[in-house]
């Protein structure tokens, strides 16, 4: 009798159509036959953190000397002006060291008023930045509340880039203090990635002068507070190249 039913049992399962539901989760997770029509799929090289740590753990070591560079530039008259030729070499080219680079991540480093989005503005560049992300996230400029997460989101965008091997990355925040950069530089690192520093190097006054005469204005008590905080970047915290951007001496 019940080897009667175990039969029974295994006729009606055979003779079930396959569940197709989505609920159950199981569609589409069947691999579908590899023939000439329906090939492998490619799966992308991803760079898992796994395998970084795997690998060598460059990141918190200073930027090897071969690659240090410092530039200077001075801002133009009017903010709308186009930069001058490329301001950038291409990632290949930067790397002349045993262990070629993925790419670059440029941080911006400078007081608010300094000139940092209008500098990314001028070369067509859109930077991960924390106006941006309070904008998507609270609609909302000006919001000043949860830092820590617009700098986690922030950070994970960035990581997402460099999953995807974007080989230009830019962030527009003023990461003023190397305890701020650290842990931009320690991720880009651990990626294989060069980090370039653009140092706003413009005197507080024109900084509030500047945020005085514009829509969205920072309290100037914060940004005197802030200019207290701020440190030149350097090589020894892991940027191999470092671009300092001036105002232009008045005669
Ligand atoms: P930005 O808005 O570029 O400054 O310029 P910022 O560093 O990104 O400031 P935060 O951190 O977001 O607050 C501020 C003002 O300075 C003018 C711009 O037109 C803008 O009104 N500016 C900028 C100049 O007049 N000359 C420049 O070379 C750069
Ligand atoms: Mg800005």
């Amino acid at each position: 009798m019940r080897n009667w039913v175990r039969e029974r049992m295994k006729r009606r399962k055979k003779n079930q159509p396959g569940n197709e539901t989505e609920a159950t989760g199981k569609v589409g997770q069947q691999k579908p036959p590899v023939d000439a029509l329906h090939p492998e799929p490619i799966v992308p090289a991803y760079h898992s953190d796994a395998a970084d740590s795997a690998v060598e753990d460059h990141s918190a070591a200073p930027a090897p000397a071969a690659r240090r560079r410092v530039e200077t530039e001075v801002q133009p008259e009017s903010p709308s002006t186009p930069p001058p030729g490329t301001p950038e070499q291409k990632p290949a080219q930067a790397a002349k060291s045993a262990r070629p680079s993925k790419g670059v991540v440029v941080l911006a480093i400078g007081l608010p008023g300094s000139g940092k989005t209008t500098w990314f503005k001028r070369r067509g560049v859109t930077p991960l930045s924390s106006d941006m992300l309070r904008t998507i996230l609270f609609d909302d400029i000006t919001e000043q509340r949860y830092q820590g997460l617009v700098f986690s989101t922030l950070r994970s965008l960035l990581r997402a880039r460099l999953i995807a091997r974007m080989p230009w990355n830019y962030v527009d925040a003023t990461n003023l203090a190397p305890n701020e950069r650290r842990q931009w530089i320690k991720m880009s690192r651990s990626f294989g990635y060069d980090v370039h520093a653009v140092f706003f190097d413009v005197p507080l006054e024109v900084c509030l002068e500047r945020n005085r005469k514009r829509d969205r204005q920072v309290k100037e008590e914060l940004v005197q507070r802030m200019a207290a905080k701020l440190k030149a970047p350097s090589f020894e915290e892991g940027f191999s190249k470092v671009t300092v951007v001036r105002v232009k001496p008045t005669a």
